[in-house]
């Protein structure tokens, strides 16, 4: 099939390769030319594990191209997927719809054949309605052009396999037709046995957010019992493995620590409250704020806990900072609950030196105030504190022993409850951990 990935980020350039892979003739489409030159050179604009070597195999075997042109994509297109982001909208907790009514605004006025326009992008519910009413004025081929939508679940740092494996396929289609185009998109990982879904487009909708909303509760709920282990010493790593082994609650996303961040949980709950205000069901939602809440407390908890492991002070304290990427196998640093505690430290006078194995050069891009370094040990040399925000292997193969010599005072906090406490210990190292008792 003939197939438009409309938005090449973190979403739409895997997306675009995926459908490559599955053997469709694909044309990824952006605004930023700079962008576009990279994917057209098979260079990866953003750090995602097997992503270089797909988009690569995918342009040499002729399936892959990549443009800036909407009219093209117009022509070209049986299938257009939209990926673009939605993000929180400046002064509101709402999702910023300009990117995704930038696209149809863009592409209809040159629809002169039929086509599906198919939804990825995380939205208020009853976008897909509102977008269809707009195809409708503005597609010269109305009549033969559909909205669906089709949420996605992949997570950065497995990316392609997400796309390639998906967990599960939902559709949200409004006719028969539009269904079976996309099972024809879809065939390969329907062959494959995917648990497929095929619905409306407003219940397609609510899956997504409400996908992303569980999975945020889920995290804050063990960081709001970790704060309770905290207040009566107790131990919240043993208390969540022990919860992990009930099949009904299950240990995956029960990781006691900083918190979520990214471009994707902290927006989407939010988003996901203001449109349930809009639409008067607000009341129902209101545990999303404690979700919220919760999950920021945990970022000035780490800055505490820090200042309290410094005698009471962050003034000209130097820090190691372990970790910019908002999470491990990323480079993306939207909303990093390591950033937030960073710029923290920062603020209150310390120090700090962060390193990150890939996100560096976002974090500089976007808080060039602070220092970094891409040699871990550097960022130890003379340290009073070191600091663990984002669990990268790399940290927990560090040599304790060693980095012992670099600082001025072996002391480490294990925000993420990653490293192995008893090596740090056992190598003269005074640890703290989120949610565990000093001992
Ligand atoms: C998330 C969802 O997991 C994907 O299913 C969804 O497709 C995606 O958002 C999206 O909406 O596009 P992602 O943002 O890549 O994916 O990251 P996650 O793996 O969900 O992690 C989110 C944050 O939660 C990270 O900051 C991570 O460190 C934190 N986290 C995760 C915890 O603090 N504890 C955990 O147990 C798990």
């Amino acid at each position: 099939m003939r197939i438009t990935v409309i938005g090449t980020g973190y979403l739409g350039a895997v997306h675009a390769a995926g459908m490559a892979q599955f053997g469709h003739d694909v044309l990824g489409v952006d605004v930023d030319a700079t962008k576009i030159d990279q994917l057209a050179h098979g260079v990866a604009p953003f750090y995602e594990p097997g992503f270089p070597d797909l988009l690569r195999e995918n342009i040499d075997a002729g399936r892959l191209r990549f443009s800036t042109s909407l009219r093209e994509a117009a022509d070209f297109g049986d299938v257009h997927f939209v990926c673009v982001g939605t993000p929180q909208r400046s002064g509101s907790a709402a999702a910023d719809m300009t990117y995704v009514d930038a696209v149809i605004k863009g592409l209809a006025p040159h629809l002169s054949r039929n086509c599906l326009i198919v939804g990825k992008s995380t939205v208020p519910v009853g976008t897909a309605a509102r977008l269809a009413s707009m195809v409708a004025a503005l597609a010269p081929a109305a009549e033969g052009v559909q909205v669906a939508w089709n949420p996605e679940f992949l997570r950065e740092g497995f990316a392609v396999n997400d796309t390639l494996h998906p967990d599960r396929l939902v559709v949200g289609v409004e006719s028969a037709e539009a269904e079976a185009t996309l099972r024809q998109v879809y065939a390969e990982i329907l062959d494959a046995g995917t648990p497929y879904i095929a619905t409306d487009v407003a219940t397609a909708e609510l899956v997504k957010v409400s996908a992303n909303a569980f999975l945020a509760t889920k995290i804050s709920f063990i960081n709001a019992i970790s704060e309770v282990c905290e207040t009566v010493g107790a131990d919240i790593v043993p208390l969540a493995a022990a919860l992990g082994h009930d099949p009904r609650i299950g240990s995956r996303f029960l990781a006691p620590g900083l918190g979520f961040g990214g471009g994707c949980l902290p927006k989407d709950i939010r988003a996901f409250l203001a449109r349930a205000e809009e639409l008067g069901v607000e009341d129902v939602l209101t545990f999303l704020k404690n979700v919220d809440a919760v999950n920021v407390s945990r970022r000035r908890s780490a800055v505490d806990l820090a200042r309290a492991m410094l005698g009471g002070s962050l003034k000209d304290k130097r820090i190691a900072v372990l970790g910019a990427a908002f999470k491990p196998n990323s480079d993306d640093i939207r909303d990093s609950p390591a950033l937030y505690v960073a710029s923290a430290l920062h603020e209150s006078g310390a120090h700090v030196r962060i390193h990150d194995p890939e996100a560096i050069e976002n974090a500089r891009t976007s808080h060039p105030a602070l220092n970094y370094t891409t040699e871990v040990q550097k960022a130890f040399e003379g340290a009073q504190l070191a600091v663990h925000l984002t669990e990268w292997q790399e940290y927990r193969e560090l040599d304790p022993q060693y980095l012992s010599t670099l600082v001025t005072t072996p002391q480490i906090l294990d925000a993420r409850n990653a490293l192995d406490i008893d090596l740090w210990r056992a190598a003269g190292w005074t640890i703290r951990a989120m949610g565990r008792p000093t001992r």
